[in-house]
C-alpha cells in the first residue's frame, strides 16, 4: 500500500514571516496524521526558518531545485547538503518551470536526482507535456523519455517520488481530467516495472496542475495517483487542508 503524499509548492511566494504562518496553520492543520505525508516546498531565503517551524509535525520540508554539486565557485547555486542542513528530506527536481525559464535539461536533471540520492535526500521528479506536445499526441514519447533520462543509473528506486505534472495545467485552472491523468500515470508505472520491476509499485506518482479542493477527490480515486504537487492552492491553509482532508 502505498502512502500518499500532499506536497506544497510555494514557487517564488512568501517572505520568511509569511512562510512561517503559514507552516504553523499547516502543522496545526495535520496534527494526528498517520496515513499519508505532508511536505511544503518554501523558497530558499524561508526553509530554514520552516524547518524549525514544523518540527515534531507531520509535515516534511522540500527545497524547490538544488545545484548538483557539493560545494566551490558556482555563484547563486545551493548545494544538496545546504539542503539538509537547513532540514529538507526532498528535493523538487525538473520542475516544468526550471526547464522552461531556466533551460534545465534531461541531463541537468538526472546529475541534480543522483546527487540529491547520494546526499540523502528524496527527490521529487517532475515530468509532463506542454499543450502542443498534448494536441501533437506525443505525451508518452515525451514521458517516456523524461522519465528514462532522469532515472538514468538510478538503480533503486525507493526514494524516488515522481510528479506528473502537464503543463498546460500548472497555473492555469485547467485541471487534466482524472481519465486523462490516471492514463500518464499507469503509463509511467508500467514504464517503471519495465526498468525496476516490482520495486515499482511502492512509487509514489504525484498529480500537479490546477489542483483545488474540489477538484482532488477525484483524482485520488485513481488507482495510480498517489498525491499531489500543489502550487497555488498551497499558499492558503484552507485550501491546503481542504485538500490533505480528501486524502484517503
Ligand atoms: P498550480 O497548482 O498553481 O497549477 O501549480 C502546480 C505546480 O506547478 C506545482 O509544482
Amino acid at each position: 500500500m502505498r502512502k500518499w503524499i500532499v506536497a506544497g509548492n510555494w514557487k517564488m511566494h512568501n517572505t520568511i514571516s509569511e512562510s512561517v504562518a503559514l507552516a504553523y496553520a499547516i502543522k496545526e492543520g495535520t496534527t494526528g496524521l498517520k496515513n499519508g505525508e505532508v511536505v511544503v516546498a518554501p523558497p530558499f531565503t524561508a526553509l530554514h526558518s520552516v524547518g524549525e517551524a514544523i518540527k515534531g509535525s507531520a509535515v516534511a520540508l522540500a527545497a524547490q531545485n538544488m545545484y548538483y554539486e557539493d560545494k566551490g565557485a558556482f555563484t547563486g547555486e545551493v548545494s544538496p547538503s545546504m539542503l539538509t542542513d537547513a532540514g529538507c528530506k526532498y528535493v523538487i527536481i525538473g520542475h516544468s518551470e526550471r526547464r522552461k525559464y531556466f533551460n534545465e535539461s534531461d541531463e541537468n536533471v538526472n546529475l541534480k536526482v543522483m546527487k540529491a540520492l547520494a546526499t540523502g535526500l528524496k527527490p521529487i521528479v517532475c515530468v509532463g507535456e506542454t499543450d502542443g506536445e498534448r494536441n501533437k499526441g506525443v505525451t508518452q514519447s515525451v514521458v517516456n523519455r523524461q522519465v528514462r533520462k532522469a532515472l538514468a543509473g538510478v538503480n533503486k528506486i525507493d526514494h524516488i517520488v515522481i510528479a506528473y505534472e502537464p503543463v498546460w495545467a500548472i497555473g492555469t485552472g485547467k485541471v487534466a481530467t482524472s481519465a486523462q491523468a490516471e492514463d500518464v500515470h499507469d503509463f509511467i508505472r508500467r514504464l517503471l516495472v519495465e526498468i525496476y520491476g516490482c520495486m515499482a509499485d511502492d512509487v509514489r506518482i504525484l498529480y500537479g496542475g490546477s489542483v483545488t479542493k474540489d477538484n482532488i477527490g477525484e483524482l485520488i480515486a485513481m488507482e495510480d495517483i498517489d498525491g499531489a504537487l500543489v502550487g497555488g492552492a498551497s499558499l492558503k491553509p484552507d485550501d491546503f487542508l481542504g485538500i490533505i482532508n480528501k486524502m484517503p
